[in-house]
């Protein structure tokens, strides 16, 4: 006979995960690659042991937010690549949320690296690698139909209270978060989830008992930058909110 069973198939292949489909169609696997890209694919290469780093570092700091009320797509880690999570609609806006300026921020603006932004800034960015991702307005999204302008309260709403869990967070384990970005889905509810992941690929952290610009930051700028230690990096994050973890047992 015919498996026509769903299991297994590849649904979709981006540039750091793939997506499979399982037997239940609500649910489905991420599966996290080594490839690392940068500047919308311009920049191509590998990390050592970045998807089992970025998916136990997803899956630890989810679990994190769950408890303090935020939800979340994942259902649980299955392998050391793997996580099983439930089938969302993906909002195509990356919320970035960025404490200390960095980055685009300062390309664009010209505000020096590492000034502390008092508010924080919350940003949306179109999902869109045609047009490389570009800033967007309240009143473009509401012009694009992307959300509803209650719908994009509600992001603004989780993203400041990620942040503020993980700010603490992430300070406990001697890192400073400097910024991150956010993705959302619409499960089959109607119900608005934390999805993708969140790890040093989509977050940048430094050393706090660090000065020195190049020796402190632990995340994909290392990729970015051609700082080397890239996968060491990656580890030292995982490493310090594993030693986080079992102190606070
Ligand atoms: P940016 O300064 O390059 O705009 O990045 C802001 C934050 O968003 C930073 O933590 C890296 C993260 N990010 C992603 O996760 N994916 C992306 O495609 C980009 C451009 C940034």
């Amino acid at each position: 006979m015919i498996d026509t069973s769903l299991d297994n198939q590849k649904l979709y292949e981006g540039k750091a995960k793939i997506i499979y489909a399982t037997a239940d169609p609500e649910v489905l696997i991420t599966y996290f690659k080594d490839d690392a890209t940068a500047f919308n694919a311009q920049k191509k290469g590998q990390i050592t042991n970045k998807g089992v780093v970025n998916c136990k570092v997803t899956t630890y700091l989810y679990t994190l937010l769950e408890k303090q009320g935020i939800a979340t797509h994942l259902i649980r880690q299955t392998s050391d690549r793997e996580l099983e999570v439930k089938r969302v609609d993906i909002v195509p806006l990356e919320v970035v949320v960025r404490n200390i300026a960095a980055g685009s921020l300062c390309r664009q603006t010209g505000i020096a690296l590492g000034t502390r932004l008092s508010p924080f800034l919350v940003e949306f960015y179109y999902k869109n690698d045609d047009l490389g991702d570009p800033l967007l307005t309240r009143d473009r999204i509401a012009a694009m139909h992307i959300t509803s302008p209650a719908q994009l309260d509600q992001l603004v709403d989780k993203a400041q209270t990620v942040n503020a869990v993980l700010t603490e967070f992430f300070d406990a384990c001697g890192i400073t978060l400097v910024d991150f970005k956010l993705e959302f889905g619409v499960d089959a509810n109607g119900t608005l989830l934390l999805a993708d992941e969140i790890s040093p690929d989509t977050c940048r952290l430094w050393d706090k008992a660090e000065s020195d610009q190049r020796k402190r930051v632990m995340d994909k700028d290392r990729f970015r930058q051609d700082l080397g230690g890239v996968a060491e990096g990656y580890q030292a994050v995982l490493e310090r909110i594993l030693e986080k973890a079992i102190h606070s047992d």
